[in-house]
């Protein structure tokens, strides 16, 4: 039995090394050199070329190499077999260091002060109250909870909300299409953490930036797909939105053209709020391969309907 791991930005060498520590008896192979296809049991992907893994016949799970696995269900031709996401605690805590980069920066007004700095300005703003910076997560999962954790463990008035309700201990919790506009209503800067689903494809529109608080700050370190991106260009522009923090985008990398690469009130950062380290992310996927074996439930299994 054998993992096929197919991967063009995740390196080969680097998890052959990490899993040979968490499960020696593993064989790894790397595709395209996958041999005889009926060896290959499970496999650890990023971005699978579609078909790929409906051409191995003895397939029995399917692990992603990121958080998300909507690049998983990109595959039409997804064979019946379990995917499960991946759960690593040094991302979830890359994710919420990121998460708290970025608000920092939007509360203590660092676009501004880069600005002064680049015209040898020194000027100063007036400073905002943490407790009177309401924030709001979008997508109370593992990422999620981490993300509203940290930031509230600073002293930001912290929200979430979720597709179906659902408590986070010292987290104001809003849930579905009911609890959206009441969410927005109060979030200064808006961290989306969800997951990309036929629900939250282009969630970031014009009419959820409508709801917010007249200059509200967006960060999405999620996925591109969740942002109508003309849509949000257009409400930094208006000031409807004081600008944006992006970590995503709906191409990757955008076209040069692109104004996402040089507006003055847009950050953004090449997909790097969570990188997979394979050193930390291994263990968690030694242990399914483990349970695989044993016969015993996997963890952290995607629902299909739900896409996440
Ligand atoms: C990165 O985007 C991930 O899904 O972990």
């Amino acid at each position: 039995m054998a993992m096929l791991f197919a991967s063009s930005v995740d390196d080969p060498a680097a998890w052959k090394a990490a899993l040979a520590v968490h499960a020696p008896a593993l064989e790894v192979r790397v595709w395209p050199d996958v041999g005889r296809a009926e060896d290959i049991d499970t496999a650890l992907v990023w971005r699978p070329p579609p078909g790929m893994l409906a051409g191995l016949p003895g397939l029995r799970a399917i692990f992603s190499l990121g958080a998300g696995v909507d690049h998983v269900f990109a595959d039409e031709s997804l064979p019946d077999a379990p995917v499960v996401r991946l759960v690593d605690p040094a991302l979830t805590r890359q994710m919420a260091e990121y998460a708290v980069l970025a608000t920092l920066w939007r509360h203590r007004r660092m676009g501004a002060y880069r600005a002064f700095q680049a015209r040898a300005e020194w000027r100063q703003l007036p400073a905002s109250e943490t407790a009177a910076r309401r924030v709001g997560i979008m997508g109370l999962g593992e990422i999620g909870r981490a993300c509203a954790e940290a930031l509230s463990r600073l002293g930001f008035p912290v929200a979430g909300w979720r597709r179906s309700a659902g408590a986070v201990p010292g987290i104001a919790c809003f849930h579905g299409a009911d609890g959206l506009g009441p969410f927005l209503a109060r979030s200064d800067i808006l961290v989306c953490a969800l997951p990309l689903t036929r629900e939250t494809r282009n969630i970031l529109d014009a009419d959820l930036f409508a709801r917010l608080p007249r200059g509200a700050y967006v960060v999405n370190a999620a996925r591109g797909g969740c942002q109508d991106e003309e849509a949000l260009l257009a409400a930094v522009d208006s000031g409807r939105l004081s600008g944006a923090w992006l970590d995503v985008c709906r191409t990757e990398p955008p076209p040069p053209s692109s104004p996402l690469w040089r507006h003055p009130r847009i950050v953004l950062t090449p997909h790097v709020a969570g990188q997979v380290l394979p050193e930390t992310a291994a263990p968690g996927v030694a242990e399914n391969l483990r349970r695989l074996r044993a016969g015993l439930p996997l963890r952290d299994v995607v629902d299909p309907a739900r896409g996440y």
